[in-house]
Parts: C-alpha cells; sequence; structure tokens
C-alpha cells in the first residue's frame, strides 16, 4: 500500500499504546487492501462496458475515471462527528464512502445507461441511491450517487464491499469541482450572492447539458 496512507494511518492511531496500535494498524492495512480491491472491480466493470460501447457504437460514453481511497485522517474524523470510535468494525459498518469512484460521462443519458448496466449484473447490489440528477441540491450540485455492494474474491473467503460510485457528466464535474474550489478556499468567506452566482451556472450547464444531448440523439442512434 502506498506510503501516503501507511503514515496516516499512523497519525490517526497514535494515541492508541503501541500494541494496540499496532494491532489495528495492521487491520486497517488490511481493510484498506480490500477497499482498493473492490475499487478495481467497479472501474473494470466500467471499463468493460465502455470498451463494449465502444465497439458496438463506435464512441465513449465514459469520458474518465477517478478512483480515492478515503484518506484515514477524514475517516477519522468523519467517526468522530458521527459518535463512533475510530475502529475497522466502525469503520466498515458506518462508512459507504471508503472507496469512492467518479465516473464522468460524455453525455446526460450515458449517466443513467451506464447506471442501469452496471445495477443489472448479478454480482452488485444496491445499498442506495441518490439522484441528485432529477432532484440536484439547492446550491446546483447535480451526480448521481449509488453505494453499491460488490463481492471481493480472496484466496479462502469472499467478501463483500461497499463502493461509492458519483457518476456526472462532463459539464456537472466542470461546475462541481470549481464549486469546490471556490467553496472551501481558505481564509474568503463565500457569500450568499456567489452562492447564487454559481447556483444560475449550474442551472446554464444543465440546459448545455440538454442540448448536447439532443446533439447526440441526432448523431448516434443507438
Ligand atoms: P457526506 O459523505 O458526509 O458528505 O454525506 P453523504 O454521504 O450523505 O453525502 P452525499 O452523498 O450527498 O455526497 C457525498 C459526496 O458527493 C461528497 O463527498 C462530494 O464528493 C459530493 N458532493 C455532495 N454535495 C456536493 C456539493 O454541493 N458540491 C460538490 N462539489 N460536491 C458535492
Ligand atoms: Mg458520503
Amino acid at each position: 500500500m502506498e506510503n501516503f496512507y501507511k503514515k496516516n494511518i499512523q497519525m490517526a492511531l497514535e494515541e492508541f499504546d503501541n500494541e494496540k496500535a499496532k494491532e489495528n494498524f495492521e487491520k486497517y492495512n488490511k481493510m484498506m487492501a480490500y477497499y482498493k480491491c473492490a475499487m478495481m472491480e467497479i472501474e473494470t466493470k466500467f471499463n468493460v462496458l465502455n470498451e463494449e460501447f465502444s465497439l458496438q457504437y463506435d464512441r465513449n460514453p465514459i469520458n474518465g475515471m477517478k478512483s480515492r481511497l478515503k484518506n484515514p485522517i477524514s475517516m477519522k474524523e468523519k467517526l468522530e462527528r458521527k459518535n463512533l470510535n475510530f475502529s475497522v468494525e466502525d469503520a466498515e459498518k458506518n462508512l459507504n464512502d471508503i472507496a469512492g469512484i467518479r465516473v464522468i460521462c460524455s453525455f446526460y443519458d450515458d449517466v443513467y445507461m451506464l447506471a442501469d448496466a452496471l445495477l443489472k449484473q448479478d454480482d452488485i447490489t444496491l445499498v442506495e441511491k441518490k439522484d441528485y440528477i432529477k432532484n440536484p441540491k439547492p446550491n446546483g450540485y447535480r451526480s448521481l450517487h449509488l453505494i453499491v455492494s460488490v463481492p471481493i474474491f480472496l484466496e479462502k473467503e469472499k467478501r463483500m464491499m461497499k463502493v461509492e460510485i458519483q457518476l456526472r457528466t462532463i459539464a456537472m464535474d466542470f461546475w462541481a469541482s470549481l464549486e469546490h474550489q471556490l467553496r472551501y478556499k481558505k481564509d474568503f468567506e463565500f457569500t450568499d450572492e456567489m452562492g447564487k452566482e454559481l447556483l444560475e451556472c449550474a442551472t446554464l450547464s444543465a440546459e448545455l447539458d440538454g442540448r448536447m444531448n439532443k446533439l447526440r440523439e441526432k448523431t448516434f442512434k443507438e
């Protein structure tokens, strides 16, 4: 596992006494490795769908994918916010976003096509779905969020792991990435006025998505 995670786990565990910390450290490494495997499984599934689509229709519904494992420090903070312990058991049970994948889709319809194609697979179980495209957040945020459970096959056992998937178009990703940068800029007060402006940008961006999707309908008969 990457040194970055090892260092972070050590920092997050530093308040435990040595023996306990060592034991927990090993458990954490193992858990993170399992999440990484689950993330790889999901990534492969999307790559396969993209490949098939490319063969069949000569275009790629996936523009790009980003995956990330939750940093142990933010895992610890999130558990503390929920009044839970920083333990492997509590993390696995209560956090759905330890492994996360963002799928950036070409067109609006691709988001739903890919989500449906994934959820139809017989080893995938849907745990939770939040459709912030049909129901955008009040600030204008749009994306389709899925929490799925996927099996990973180890030497002696099969383990079900949860993965958070965020599906969005290029336009939704553009907005979300910039909104995040603007909103969380340190030492700068984010005003209501700016919030309103961002919401307008989100509406404009959704309109563009709609227009591009119409062009796709005319161009590709799938
Ligand atoms: P948290 O994970 O604690 O935030 O709660 P949740 O799981 O109920 O949240 P939700 O599923 O609504 O969103 C989880 C993730 O979606 C966040 O970690 C972000 O990556 C993304 N997200 C949600 N809302 C926003 C938003 O308003 N702006 C941006 N840029 N990203 C968002
Ligand atoms: Mg979350």
